[in-house]
């Protein structure tokens, strides 16, 4: 991988001008133009875990936790349906008790089938609602979640470490994504990009670890300190630029993992005005224009000045940046798809094998 190496460590503007353009070709020819949307359900701040960086950590007492009821939810998934949406994201903080796992098979079931009653695809389901146990993660895909985002954030274990308490780890963390893609979910992971501490170094490392889980979706973004927060009340520096590393990651994996789906984040969104372009010219197919209802919105800040925006905004920028809305269908990882493509042609020829052996 050196010429990645090089590419990282690189701080010719240049080298990032080619790179992108070559993400973007690679995105056209295996992805197309299509831009598919997951309308992001933040249903509840509350949560469980202390990560040094995010806003949510259960010791933040300065924000206002907030359930969506299961009315609510589903309200919302049935609008966000009439307007187009073929795929919801249901976010939230980490809340592995049994209530709230009961709460989510509820409301996933839920939609699923009120979505599909006149015989469509109905509402494809994106989970993120990280660490929880594999009885867990089964009872929710068979309730009607097909997809789930559980980011890595680093790979490097002492970066891990620094940036969350002991009770948190790496190796539970790739359990748990193992556990997601036993199970059958299309499986997303990424990371955060310009933690203190954080070089090109480990960004090699975590670009490998992408190819190596041979994951079907990835989410990354810039690192963005929030004040009450461990790591935003002692600023440090990072080897990495949030917003030049991030891109350059990204398109590195378009390059290296063409027929994946990619989120352009909110948090490359909020870092700059044109990060939606950028990050779609960098190699995202997919956007997650949020939905949480606005009396909510700023009680669900996991970094300082996370921006929103409108609809008819993210659709005129995606436009404008050259690609089209990809409405009223899924919009599934194509990795996934040939991975499942690949195991039903295993299964047929073990099929034949066997027959042949009698
Ligand atoms: N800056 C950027 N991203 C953050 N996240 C949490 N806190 C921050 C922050 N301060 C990201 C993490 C987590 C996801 C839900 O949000 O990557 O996995
Ligand atoms: Fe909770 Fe997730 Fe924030 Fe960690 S990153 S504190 S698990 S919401």
């Amino acid at each position: 991988m050196s010429w990645i190496e090089n590419i990282l460590k690189d701080n010719n503007p240049e080298t990032m001008e080619e790179l992108i353009t070559r993400a973007d070709q690679v995105r056209r020819k295996f992805r197309g133009e299509a831009v598919y949307l997951r309308g992001l359900i933040e249903f509840t701040n509350y949560c469980q875990r202390n990560c040094y960086y995010c806003g949510l950590r259960r010791d933040n007492n300065a924000i206002n936790r907030y359930r969506l009821s299961a009315k609510e939810i589903i309200d919302l998934a049935l609008q966000a349906n009439q307007m187009g949406f073929q795929s919801l994201a249901l976010q939230s903080g980490e809340n592995p008790d049994r209530k709230t796992v009961d709460f989510l098979v509820r409301v996933v079931s839920e939609i699923r089938e009120l979505t599909t009653r006149d015989s469509s695809i109905g509402l494809g389901i994106t989970l993120s609602v990280g660490e929880l146990s594999y009885a867990d993660y089964k009872r929710l895909y068979e309730a009607g979640g097909h997809r789930y985002l559980l980011r890595i954030e680093t790979t490097d274990p002492q970066l891990f470490a620094s940036i969350h308490p002991p009770s948190q780890t790496l190796e539970k963390r790739i359990e748990c994504l193992k556990a997601l893609k036993d199970i059958g979910y299309q499986v997303g992971t990424g990371i955060m990009v310009g933690l203190p501490g954080q070089t090109p170094d480990h960004l090699l490392a975590d670009l490998q670890f992408f190819v190596d889980m041979d994951v079907d979706m990835i989410g990354m973004g810039p690192y963005i300190p929030h004040p009450q927060t461990p790591m935003g009340r002692e600023p440090s520096a990072s080897q990495v630029d949030p917003w030049v590393h991030t891109l350059k990651v990204m398109a590195l994996t378009r390059i290296l993992m063409p027929d994946i789906n990619m989120v352009a984040s909110t948090a490359l969104q909020s870092l700059r005005p044109d990060g939606l372009k950028w990050g779609l010219r960098a190699g995202a197919n997919v956007v997650m224009p949020i939905l949480t209802p606005i009396k909510y919105r700023e009680d669900y800040r996991l970094y300082a000045d996370k921006k929103y925006k409108s609809f008819p905004q993210l659709k005129e920028e995606i436009e404008e940046a050259g690609f089209r809305l990809g409405l009223w269908q899924w919009g599934d990882s194509l990795r996934w798809a040939k991975r499942q493509q690949q195991s039903e042609d295993n299964k047929v020829a073990g099929h034949l094998q066997a027959e042949e052996a009698m």
